[in-house]
């Protein structure tokens, strides 16, 4: 870390091409419109007339490297969002590229509970199992109250499906929950809730195939002096609690800890996973004796992830940026690793690839998010894939 920003700083100071290399997020990938790969044109007409396919409604909001492929996932946020779970290849055009629905167009097909409904995240194994979690059901415009599922698919065997497990209506609703985002510790996952009704934070094990969930209003709710900020010019109020997770390296420090933050605020929270493990210490309450409060961030942050360096990268959502912090460090030492007003508008979901880079997709969800915007007025590129070389890998590695 401590080479790594001399290496930066000096190139400031040498070469402006190497610093602007080392030093920022460059967009890779954008679109004005997200459209599909249909099998066939007959197959896209029926989409539009029927309305299952109204381009200015599609988006998305997470992001996952594995091999030549990145994975999206799209939450159905508004009407006519077609696919809720698709891939790019690395190869694919830089400007608008069609997404293939993974693993097909019928486990997309919103019509039945088995399918995949709406997806908001996910995370992939080193060895290639993404893990789905298929649960955003909030909101008067909720297009399912499908039961929120956890899917397990083999990326190197066409995806297929090697689990699934349905939530409990006690762990997460199938009215009013909102499975946000997902880290993975071997058999374990690690889940964040952002209910606004039933929040908390989620912690599944593969082994016993069971789910239990830790909830603390003081940790997780909004902050009341962090739940208003301005994006675009516009003030934005969010009462969302728990929402980025992140979980530091095995490498770095074991136990390893699960450090989460409400969207609503600014306050970073970290529990060990020895903790989070004991259903026992969860279910009686004594795991918020092992509660830290690791510090406060520069703003409002939505995805969250560690390399297996130790650094922490967190979107800054009203400063258009990212910031960063090393594990071993306190707090005041972190620091802003970028910003770009025109670019990083709401950083969203971050992933490593296998060669140095951090991604981040940014994809000014608020506007999808607030019904009452309209869209068709909405000119120019909505989402971008930005990359930024560090040289370290995912905290899985
Ligand atoms: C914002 O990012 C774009 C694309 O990477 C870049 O061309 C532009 O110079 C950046 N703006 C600032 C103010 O750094
Ligand atoms: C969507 O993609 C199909 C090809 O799969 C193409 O024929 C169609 O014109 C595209 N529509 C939009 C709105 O980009
Ligand atoms: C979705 O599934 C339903 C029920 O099986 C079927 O009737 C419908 O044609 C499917 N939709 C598409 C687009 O395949
Ligand atoms: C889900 O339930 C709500 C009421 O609780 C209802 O308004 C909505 O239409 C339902 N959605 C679907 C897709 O069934
Ligand atoms: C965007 O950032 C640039 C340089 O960082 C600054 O000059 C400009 O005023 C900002 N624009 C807005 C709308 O915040």
């Amino acid at each position: 870390m401590f080479l790594l920003n001399c290496v930066i700083v000096f190139s400031i100071c040498v070469s402006k091409i190497l610093c602007v290399d080392l030093n920022r997020f460059e967009v890779d990938f954008q679109w004005d419109v997200v459209n599909y790969t249909w099998a066939t044109p007959a197959d896209y007409q029926d989409a539009l007339n029927s309305k299952r396919y109204i381009p200015i409604n599609n988006a998305m909001c997470g992001i996952k490297y594995y091999k030549d492929k990145i994975y999206l996932a799209m939450p159905r946020i508004r009407e006519g969002q077609a696919v809720t779970l698709g891939y790019i290849n690395v190869a694919d055009a830089k400007s608008n590229p069609l997404v293939t629905p993974y693993p097909n167009w019928d486990w997309n097909n919103q019509s039945s509970c088995d399918n995949l409904q709406s997806v908001q995240s996910m995370e992939i194994s080193a060895d290639g199992i993404m893990w789905v979690i298929d649960g955003m059901r909030i909101g008067a415009s909720a297009q399912t109250n499908c039961s929120t599922k956890l899917f397990l698919f083999d990326l190197n065997r066409n995806g297929e499906l090697l689990h699934k497990y349905v939530f409990p209506e006690e762990i997460s609703r199938s009215n009013g929950g909102f499975l946000n985002d997902i880290v993975l510790d071997r058999e374990f996952a690690y889940i964040t809730e952002a209910s606004g009704s039933d929040y908390g934070l989620i912690v599944y094990s593969l082994a016993r195939n069971h789910a239990w969930k830790v909830q603390d209003a003081s940790s997780m709710l909004a902050e009341p002096d962090g739940s208003d900020f301005i994006i675009d010019g516009a003030n934005y109020h969010t009462s969302t609690p728990i929402d980025g997770i992140a979980l530091s390296s095995i490498l770095q420090e074991n136990p390893q800890r699960v450090f989460y933050c409400a969207l609503g605020g600014l306050k970073l929270y970290a529990v060990a996973t020895n903790v989070l493990k004991n259903e026992e210490l969860c279910l009686s309450g004594e795991w918020l004796h092992h509660l830290e409060k690791i510090g406060i961030k520069q703003a409002q942050s939505d995805g969250m992830v560690f390399d297996n360096w130790g650094n922490l990268y967190y979107g800054l959502i009203p400063l258009y940026g990212v910031g960063t912090w090393n594990v071993h460090d306190s707090f005041s030492k972190s620091y802003i690793v970028d910003e770009n007003n025109s670019t990083l508008i709401w950083t969203d979901s971050f992933s490593f690839d296998d060669k140095g880079y951090l991604h981040l997709l940014t994809n000014n969800i608020h506007k999808y998010f607030d019904q009452s915007f309209d869209l068709s007025t909405f000119e120019g590129v909505k989402f971008r894939i930005s990359k930024h070389f560090t040289g370290a890998n995912s905290y899985l590695n």
